[in-house]
């Protein structure tokens, strides 16, 4: 097909990303979110067009654009949405990535209505648990198929994400450091370390956010030969 050079790493490959935060309504006007700004996802969506792979791109409510012809774009807003177009489209990819910074939770109720102020006092929002992307895929995942997720520890990184990784059953995840200085949320720059599932870890050094997404993308298509 016309966007096939013949030399990426992941030709004729299909991966399926999620990025960015997601929104769980309150009211017409409010939601529940988080600070995700969906750059590291994005970037892992161009960095796997540039090696040929077709993705499907995921995204929560972000103000980012791509540029490549080889990436589809599926606009959601909620977890639930996300969730809905992840396991339409995994099936059928080679592998997904789970950037998305998911909202664990979602208020159980959705006012139709604006809620106002001077019918009510204090409010107690009842909350309810969304859907693990993660954790859906890795039940549906099949022989040749690839998953990597992210994780964001503040404690005992390494051991949270090797629980992660053995719940969501991922072949990779890919730690973000929140202690080093340029990582994280809202910064171009990121720090990560890589635990596989066979325990091996590979940290890597502070870099652009599209430099991370590079050494990711490397270690998945080693993983997809
Ligand atoms: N994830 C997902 N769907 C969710 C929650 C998380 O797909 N509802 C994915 C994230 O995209 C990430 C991985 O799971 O790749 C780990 O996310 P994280 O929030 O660290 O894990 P949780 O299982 O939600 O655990 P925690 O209580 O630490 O938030
Ligand atoms: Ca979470």
């Amino acid at each position: 097909d016309r966007y096939f050079d013949g030399l990426g790493s992941l030709t004729q490959k299909k991966i399926v990303i999620t990025a960015g935060p997601t929104y769980e309504k309150i009211d017409p006007v409010r939601f529940i979110g988080n600070y995700s700004s969906g750059k590291m996802g994005f970037a892992l969506a161009e960095a796997c067009a540039a090696q040929g792979a077709q993705v499907t791109l995921i995204a929560g409510p972000v103000s980012l654009s791509t540029t490549h012809p080889g990436i589809r774009r599926i606009d959601v807003e909620s977890a639930e949405e996300m969730y809905q177009a992840a396991v339409r489209t995994f099936p059928d990819s080679d592998a997904a990535i789970l950037c998305a910074a998911v909202a664990d939770y979602r208020p159980e109720v959705q006012s139709d209505e604006k809620i106002k102020r001077e019918k009510t006092g204090d409010i107690t929002m009842h909350l309810v648990p969304n859907p693990d992307i993660a954790a859906a895929l890795g039940k549906m995942k099949q022989a040749g198929q690839r998953l990597v997720g992210f994780a964001l520890e503040t404690t005992n990184e390494v051991a949270h994400a090797t629980e992660k990784l053995e719940r969501k059953n991922l072949d990779f995840i890919v730690l973000n450091s929140l202690k080093d200085k340029g990582a994280g949320f809202r910064c171009d720059t990121n720090k990560v370390s890589i635990l596989e599932a066979n325990g091996k870890l590979t940290e890597y050094p502070v870099k652009p956010k599209n430099e991370v997404a590079g050494d990711i993308v490397e270690k998945l298509a080693s993983l997809l030969k």
